[in-house]
C-alpha cells in the first residue's frame, strides 16, 4: 500500500471539505459550522505560506485519506501542537496510527522538535485511547474550557517526547515524502 505525506495544496480542497462536512469528524474537530467549501479551498491554497505550522494530506494509493498538521511550532523550545483527522471511510483500518507515526517522525527528524502536544475534547474516548496507544500521556485537564458544539467542554492536553520515538530516518525519507 503506498502512503505519502503531501503538503496541503489546492488539490486537497474537495477531500478536506468532504471529511470536515461529515458529522463523525466535525463532532470532534474545532471547525466553524457549516463548513464552507470556498473557505476550505482558500485555506488549502494559502496555508503553506505560514511559517509556524505545517499541514499534510495523507494520500493512500493517491487518494486523500486524512489530514494532519503540526501547528504553533516553537523552534526555541522545540515544541508544537498536533491535529489529525481522517475521512470516515478510512477509519478503523490502522491508518490513523500510521499517519500519526509519520507526522511524529517528521516533527522529530525534519523539524528537530523535542515535544509534541495536542488538545482533545474530554469525551472523545476513541481519540484519547488512540493517542494513548500511540505513546501520548495526559499532562492535564482544562475543565469546561472551550465552548464547542453548544457546551463548555473539558480539554485534555496530551504530549509525547520525541526522544521516546523509535524513528528510522532512512526508510522514512525514502518511502513517505
Ligand atoms: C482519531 C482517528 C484519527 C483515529 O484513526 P483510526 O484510523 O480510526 O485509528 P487507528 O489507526 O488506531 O485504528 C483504530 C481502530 O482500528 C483498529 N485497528 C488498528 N490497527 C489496525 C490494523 N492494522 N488493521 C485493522 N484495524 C486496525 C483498532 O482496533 C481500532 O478499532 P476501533 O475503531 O473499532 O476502535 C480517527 O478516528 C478520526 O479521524 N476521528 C475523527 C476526528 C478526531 O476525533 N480527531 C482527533 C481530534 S483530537
Amino acid at each position: 500500500m503506498s502512503i505519502r505525506l503531501v503538503r496541503v495544496n489546492s488539490s486537497h480542497a474537495q477531500a478536506r471539505f468532504e471529511a470536515l462536512s461529515d458529522v463523525r469528524v466535525s463532532k470532534w474537530v474545532f471547525i466553524d459550522l457549516p463548513v464552507s467549501e470556498a473557505k476550505t479551498k482558500q485555506w488549502c491554497e494559502t496555508v503553506g505560506e505560514r511559517s509556524s505550522r505545517i499541514d499534510f494530506c495523507f494520500e493512500v494509493e493517491g487518494k486523500a485519506a486524512g489530514f494532519a498538521g503540526l501547528v504553533n511550532i516553537n523552534q526555541t523550545s522545540g515544541t508544537c501542537e498536533l491535529y489529525i483527522f481522517l475521512h470516515p471511510s478510512f477509519f478503523s483500518q490502522g491508518l490513523g496510527s500510521k499517519f500519526l507515526y509519520y507526522l511524529l517522525a517528521y516533527g522529530k527528524l525534519e523539524l528537530n522538535l523535542r515535544k509534541i502536544s495536542l488538545f482533545v475534547t474530554g469525551d472523545n474516548d476513541k481519540a484519547i485511547s488512540f493517542y494513548e496507544r500511540n505513546g501520548f500521556t495526559t499532562e492535564g485537564v482544562l475543565r469546561r474550557h472551550s465552548w464547542f458544539r453548544g457546551e463548555y467542554r473539558d480539554r485534555i492536553i496530551m504530549s509525547i517526547f520525541t526522544d521516546a520515538l523509535s524513528t528510522d530516518a532512512e526508510p522514512f525519507y525514502q518511502e513517505n515524502l
